[in-house]
């Protein structure tokens, strides 16, 4: 450690970045960072060079849109188009996704 004193802060970096990526929400961030954000911005509070901004979506939009494609019951959605495809291969990641955006 005498040479390496710079080896410390980074670790306890890397172990402070790994605590923040663990749990639902961490591992929902990744889902979305993969799957959502070549159309939605990559903060989802804003909008993306295609998608709305889904912060604070529900468990039950996220289900409806992204895994088949349509909204629940009276929900208005925020457009018209259609241009995001169902994806259902997503469904063990809801909640995950759900804990991210909330
Ligand atoms: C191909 C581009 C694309 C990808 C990839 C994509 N979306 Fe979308 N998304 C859109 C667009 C565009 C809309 C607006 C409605 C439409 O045209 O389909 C939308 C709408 C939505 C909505 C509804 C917003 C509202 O309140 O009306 C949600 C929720 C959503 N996306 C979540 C996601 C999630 C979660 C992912 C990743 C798993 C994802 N999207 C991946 C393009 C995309």
């Amino acid at each position: 450690m005498k040479r390496w004193p710079w080896l410390l802060p980074a670790f306890a970096l890397a172990l402070a970045a790994c605590a923040q990526e663990g749990g639902p929400a961490g591992r929902g961030r990744q889902v979305y960072l993969a799957q959502c954000t070549a159309c939605h911005n990559s903060d989802p509070s804003k909008n993306g060079p295609l998608g709305p901004a889904i912060k604070g979506s529900s468990r039950e939009l996220l289900e409806a849109r992204v895994l088949r494609g349509a909204y629940p019951p009276g929900y208005k959605p925020k457009r018209g188009t259609a241009i995001m495809q169902p994806m259902p291969q997503l469904a063990s990641a809801l909640d995950e996704l759900a804990a991210f955006l909330k």
